[in-house]
């Protein structure tokens, strides 16, 4: 497997009156050619603020502190401002978790993709717009001259993140990060939102990143699974073996968790506890084993380090419990 983007010790930290919260805290995985890599994981556990971080927009007060993504081999954190507003919505396209919020409501829908188009293709306007009804055709929108007319809030939440998709793909991104891409909508808009984006990654030959807190999407998306658990990779497995043989009691747990696809939704079992605040976390001990059914002395004693199954998978735990045996 070719590898087409490395995420290499990555940490980001928040730095506020409240002390330093490590959000993401040595975070390492590959995405590979062609596949798709879900980052999975309860509310506030870092999956966004290391999508952010892979493409450097971190503001103040929060820093990326260490790490290296590495993209035809360089590293691009390390690119100027410059250089890597190219790459961002260039090579490497990101759908952000609020698509309302991410489109500018003073300005029609065709302003804003042709000036993504413009930002990074040297296109005259009507080629700018020739491509953008493309685009939306690509995305399967009907009436796409009217959709170009129009502005953010005359479109349904559907709509706007088929838009989200064709703004994404306007410059033939190799890499397309997205943020919760079908949280807020409809199962059956969600469902035909997933099946859009499988069909633009086989046509494309796209690499995907696609952040969820629903193992169902994983199950059917993913070829790499990478579960977060308050700022670490708890796991990090190819998706059969995740779902067949998963070593650690967080995934475990979440599997657990998963509905079936008609589940009534408040008879739905709950890991027990919370998160912890960013500003609680612990380097020196598990930071899992307050909620894990599994803990015993070591985990509040020491933190775990990482065991490697094979070249591409491992998980973050104590081999008490005989992890190792298959
Ligand atoms: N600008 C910020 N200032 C301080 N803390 C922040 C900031 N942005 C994120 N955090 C904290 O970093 C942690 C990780 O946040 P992140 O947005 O990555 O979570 P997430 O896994 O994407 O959650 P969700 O599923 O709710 O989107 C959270 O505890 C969050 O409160
Ligand atoms: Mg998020």
């Amino acid at each position: 497997m070719n590898k087409k983007l490395s995420v290499k010790n990555l940490s980001t930290y928040f730095y506020t009156s409240q002390g330093v919260g490590k959000a993401v805290d040595d975070v390492s995985f590959d995405l590979y050619d062609g596949e798709t890599v879900a980052i999975v994981g309860e509310s506030g556990c870092g999956k966004s603020v290391t999508a952010l971080s892979i493409l450097n927009l971190i503001n103040p007060p929060g820093k990326i502190v260490s790490g290296e993504i590495i993209f035809k081999g360089e590293n691009i954190l390390s690119f100027k401002e410059s250089e890597m507003s190219k790459i961002r919505g260039g090579s490497i396209a990101m759908i952000f978790q609020d698509p309302m919020n991410s489109l500018n409501p003073v300005l029609t829908i065709g302003d804003q993709i042709t000036e993504t188009i413009q930002t990074h293709k040297n296109f005259s306007k009507k080629d700018s717009k020739t491509l953008s009804l493309d685009l939306l055709k690509r995305v399967k929108l009907n009436n796409v001259e009217k959709i170009f007319d129009s502005y953010p809030h005359q479109l349904s939440g559907g709509m706007i993140q088929r838009v989200m998709i064709a703004i994404a793909l306007s410059c033939s991104p190799s890499i397309l990060i997205a943020d919760e891409p079908t949280t807020a909508l409809d199962v059956s808009i969600q469902r035909s939102i997933l099946d859009l984006l499988m069909e633009i990654k086989k046509e494309s030959n796209l690499s995907i990143i696609f952040i969820t807190h629903d193992f169902r999407i994983v199950k059917e998306i993913a070829d790499n699974v990478i579960v977060m658990y308050a700022g670490k990779i708890v796991e990090n497995r190819r998706k059969k073996n995740i779902f067949d043989d998963p070593k650690h009691p967080y995934t475990e747990a979440l599997l657990k968790c998963m509905p079936p696809i008609d589940a009534h939704k408040d008879r739905l079992p709950q890991i027990k506890g919370n998160v912890k605040n960013i500003f609680s976390y612990s380097s020196e001990i598990c930071r899992f084993y307050e909620r894990c059914e599994q803990s015993a002395d070591i985990c509040k004693k020491m933190a775990p380090e990482r065991i490697k199954l094979n070249d591409y998978e491992y998980f973050l735990c104590f081999d008490f419990k005989d992890n190792l045996s298959n």
